[in-house]
Formats: C-alpha cells, structure tokens, sequence
C-alpha cells in the first residue's frame, strides 16, 4: 500500500493558504498513484497539544479543550470543501494514540534511552524548545524567529538522541532515509553535524505546562509536543495494535512513501528527531520514511504572518474561485522544493488564460464542432495523416513527461506537459480550420477525423488532470459522455478511448472566465 502523510497542523487559528497547499499536494499525489492503479493511503490531521494551544486558548478566553476542539472542526471543514479526501485522520488528543505514545515512552524508559537531569537555559516559547549557544544570531541574539525567550530552570526527561547519531549520519548519506528534492539532503547533514551530539528534552513539567500526554513512569512530566505528534505517523497506522482497533494494519503501510512537509520543519524533527526516535523503537534503515519537502507560499517577498497581517484564507478564495481554481493555481504556481510568491492576480491570469481560454476553448470547440457537424459522432480513432500523427505523438510525448514529472512529485511540470498537449491541438484546430472545411461537403470526412483527435485528447488529459482536478475531469467525461473514464487507471490509457461511432454530449463550459470588478471610484 502506498502510505502518503502530511505535516499535522497546530489548530490554534484557522488554515492559511500553506496548510492548504500541503494538503492538495499528498491529495494530488495520493489520487495520482490510485490513477496508476496502486492501493494507496493518505492521513493527515492536527497536531492539537503544547504551549502554543494553551496560550491562544488563555488570549480567546476559552479553555484549551474548547480552542481544540472548535478550531479542529474548522479545519475538517476546510479540507471537505477543498476536494481533499484523506483516508485516515490523527488527533493527538484522541485515547489510542495517547496510549501508542505511553506504551513507545514507557519501553524506552525501560530500556535506558530516556533519562531525567535538570537544566538551566533560555526556552523559546513559540518554537516549544531549548535553545543553545548556536540559536543566537550574528548580534549574539535570539532573533525574532524564536518569539519570547525566557530563561528558565527546571528538571526533564530527556531521550539519548546523540546514541543515533553515526547510525544518522550514515542512513542520510546512503538516501536509506530519502529527502526529495536532492538539494535539501545537505541542510540535514549539516544539521546532524550541529545537532547530533545534543539530546532531546522530551518533557514538560506539568506545573508549567499540562496540556498533553502525560509521562507513563513519572506523573508530574507531560510529552513534549514534537515528541507526541511525531508519532502520530504510526500510532494512527496501527503500530502494535492489534486487528479489530479500526485502524489500519501497520506492516501494509509502513514505512511511509511520502511523508510530506513544509521545509521549516525538516530538521531537526522530521530528519534529525523522528529517524532517530523510530531507530530507537527498533526501525532499522530500511525502515525509514521518503521525506518530501515543500517549500513556503509567501506574499510580495514576505512570510506570511499575523503581525504582518498578510495571511492568504483558501477558504475565502475557494468561495470566491471555486476549489478547482485554487487547486490547479497552487499546484501550478509552485515549483517543487522550492518557495513561492503568492499572487491573486496571477491566479486569475493563469486560470484564464491555461484553463478558460486553452484547455476550456478546446474542449468547447471540439464537443461543440462534432454536435454541429459530425451528429455528435466520433467518426474514426486512426488515420495515416501525418499531422494526426504528430498530433498523436505529441499526446504519448506529453503523457510520458506527466508520468515522470509526477513520480517525482514535480505536480507543476506534470500541468505543463498536460498544457502542452492543448497548446498543440489548439494550433492542430486553427491550421484546419473545421468550421471552414465543413462548408465544403467532400471535406466532411476529414473534419471528422479532425474533431476525433480532439474530442480524444481531451478525454486523454481529463484522465491525466484527474488527482489534480477531479471535479473538473468528471465535468468533461460528463459531456463527453464517458463516465467510467472516471476509474480508467494510466495502464489503460491509450489511443482510442472515444470508439468509432462513440456519441459525445452537449458543451458547456467548464471553466467559465473569470471576470474580475473594477472597483467604482
Ligand atoms: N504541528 C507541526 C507539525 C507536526 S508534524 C508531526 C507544525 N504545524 S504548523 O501548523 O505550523 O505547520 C503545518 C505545515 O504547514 C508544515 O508542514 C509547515 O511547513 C506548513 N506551512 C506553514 N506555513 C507555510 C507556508 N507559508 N507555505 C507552505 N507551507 C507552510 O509545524
């Protein structure tokens, strides 16, 4: 089984336009393998204890409880209307996966990985962590990425992560734990060089901080919050639990495909804390996860962030463009890896021009021309012209491209080969010209093969845009009449999905422009 995670969401405020690109993307990607056939599962959820709940809670004067509760509703409410279909979801405050992080902690503790000392340094509150020596800035500070910073003292548990270390090391740099893209490979060996040799406080003490799981063997500790939503990744997948818990079973799924997350959490939790936890559980290396790393949605050069006051809604967006728009934007607009500039106008530009005017204009044409002109009959699938050939070369050229491009998870080259088809059977159209050809009745014939290669590609790329834009797909099958295109896996794409004699329906737009007001002066 293909197992597909993403980054749980802390669910103190309401998702912005990141948290809804990451959850697109491992839905894109988790639609993308069940296109090619493979049984794939995909969980996402929210990562719901720790100190940034408790004091949002303490600013909305409510209790935690309530925050977490109200804001998870918001965020299921998000993904729903977002076409995002995941197929198992992670609360952390939920009973069994508390019980998967007691039981994991309780035999560490057993073991000798964990231990208890007392330590005085500057805590950053934002972050949830200590801070070292090397945190501090050029200026010798800690810079504002960090939030408030306190100096505290206090007594934790604290896991023997510098054990793992070497055993880290080598497992990063023979890709037994895998990073895509390539070029963040080098910020993790870095990181492990500076952070290898420090352990991990994994506690808070309770009279500090208590909401979250608290320590099986020493009652006045609770988990540290990484440390509990790490583990969701097995707990909600069934690690030792035993048939019958309605939760998944563990060896289909594990390890992960694709753990998908933002490149601010890469290290160290994703690619320092959490190998070295699973080692510690007794995972050997081929028993690690593909981390895929995205880069950042930011406005005019800026982070997003409340102070700034830029923070992009999706759900606003969504109501205002429907999800289809936003979806195929976030995944165009993108490159893999790498960040991106977050442009409404853009959007627009790019809805218009690739959706309405290109994809849209063709698929309008070509079911509006073979209503008019061919009865609404695809007349033939091959002919030896050698302009339908090349037309069909161009298609098999795209199609290819569109499978590499997403087994790489590079969902924008993926669009661009799918844009590249259109492009070339829009200038197949205008050098014909059918609308001309038919007036001339000998010529009947050929504008039917002509509108066939159309009316084919556009069923071929439906298929193709369908983890991208299900809703959109299952509108042109609609009126190209061929439903069950909507379960066709890429195996049996080929040549010939509208069989001669095939009757294609009535057009109608599926992606009318969009108009934008100019504000009244
Ligand atoms: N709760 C932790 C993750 C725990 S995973 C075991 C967390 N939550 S978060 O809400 O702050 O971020 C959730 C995801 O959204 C992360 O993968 C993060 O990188 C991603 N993004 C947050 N801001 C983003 C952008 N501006 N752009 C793209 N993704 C971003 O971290």
């Amino acid at each position: 089984m293909f197992y597909v995670t993403t980054a749980i969401d802390y669910p103190n405020g309401k998702p912005h336009i990141g948290h809804a690109y990451e959850k697109i993307l491992a839905d894109v990607l988790t639609r993308y393998q069940r296109l090619k056939g493979v049984e794939s599962y995909f969980l996402t959820g929210v990562d719901q204890h720790g100190q940034k709940m408790v004091k949002t809670a303490e600013a909305e004067g409510v209790n935690v409880a309530t925050l977490t509760k109200r804001n998870t509703k918001g965020f299921i409410r998000l993904w729903e209307k977002l076409g995002v279909e995941y197929d198992g979801w992670a609360e952390t405050t939920d009973e069994q996966h508390k019980s998967c992080v007691q039981a994991i902690l309780g035999k560490l503790e057993k073991e000798g990985a964990l231990y208890k000392k007392s330590y005085a340094g500057f805590y950053s509150v934002r972050q949830e962590q200590f801070l070292t020596e090397r945190d501090r800035n050029d200026h010798g500070e800690f810079g504002d990425e960090w939030g408030e910073v306190m100096e505290i003292e206090e007594e934790n548990w604290y896991f023997k992560l510098s054990d793992h270390a070497e055993w880290l090391r080598s497992t990063v740099a023979n890709d037994d734990l895998k990073i895509i893209p390539e070029f963040r490979k080098n910020e993790v060996l870095n990181a492990i060089e500076r952070a290898g040799d420090t352990d991990l406080c994994i506690s808070r003490p309770k009279e500090r901080m208590s909401w979250g799981i608290p320590l099986p063997f020493d009652p006045d500790f609770v988990t540290y919050v990484w440390f509990d939503a790490l583990i969701n990744y097995i707990s909600f997948a069934g690690y030792q639990k035993p048939e019958g818990s309605g939760l998944p079973k563990f060896d289909s799924l594990w390890p992960a495909d694709l753990q998908i997350i933002g490149k601010d959490i890469l290290v160290p939790a994703h690619a320092v804390y959490w190998p070295c936890m699973l080692h510690a559980m007794g995972f050997d290396a081929s028993e690690m996860p593909t981390l895929l790393v995205h880069g950042f949605w930011n406005v005019k050069g800026d982070k997003m962030s409340k102070s700034l006051g830029n923070i992009v809604d999706p759900d606003e967006l969504a109501e205002k463009f429907g999800t289809d728009t936003l979806r195929y934007y976030l995944c165009r607009d993108i490159r893999s890896g790498k960040d991106s500039d977050f442009d409404i106008e853009r959007l627009v530009m790019l809805f218009n021009t690739e959706l309405a005017n290109d994809l849209g204009n063709l698929l309008n044409r070509s079911i509006n021309m073979t209503k008019g002109f061919c009865n609404s009959t695809i007349s033939v699938t091959n002919t030896n012209n050698a302009e339908d050939i090349a037309l069909r070369d161009c298609l098999s050229q795209s199609v290819s491209t569109y499978r590499e491009a997403m087994d790489n998870c590079e969902v924008s080259v993926a669009l661009q080969a799918i844009n590249d088809h259109v492009t070339h059977c829009n200038g197949y159209l205008e050098r014909h010209k059918p609308w001309e050809m038919k007036k001339d009745e000998s010529k009947l014939s050929r504008v039917g093969e002509i509108l066939s290669h159309t009316a084919e590609s556009c069923a071929q790329l439906a298929v193709l845009l369908r983890p991208i834009l299900p809703d959109a797909a299952a509108k042109i099958f609609g009126q190209l009449k061929k439903d069950d295109l909507m379960k066709l896996t890429l195996s049996d794409l080929k040549w010939g999905l509208l069989e001669a004699g095939h009757q294609t329906g009535k057009p109608k737009p599926v992606f009318p422009r969009i108009q934008i007001e100019e504000k009244e002066s």
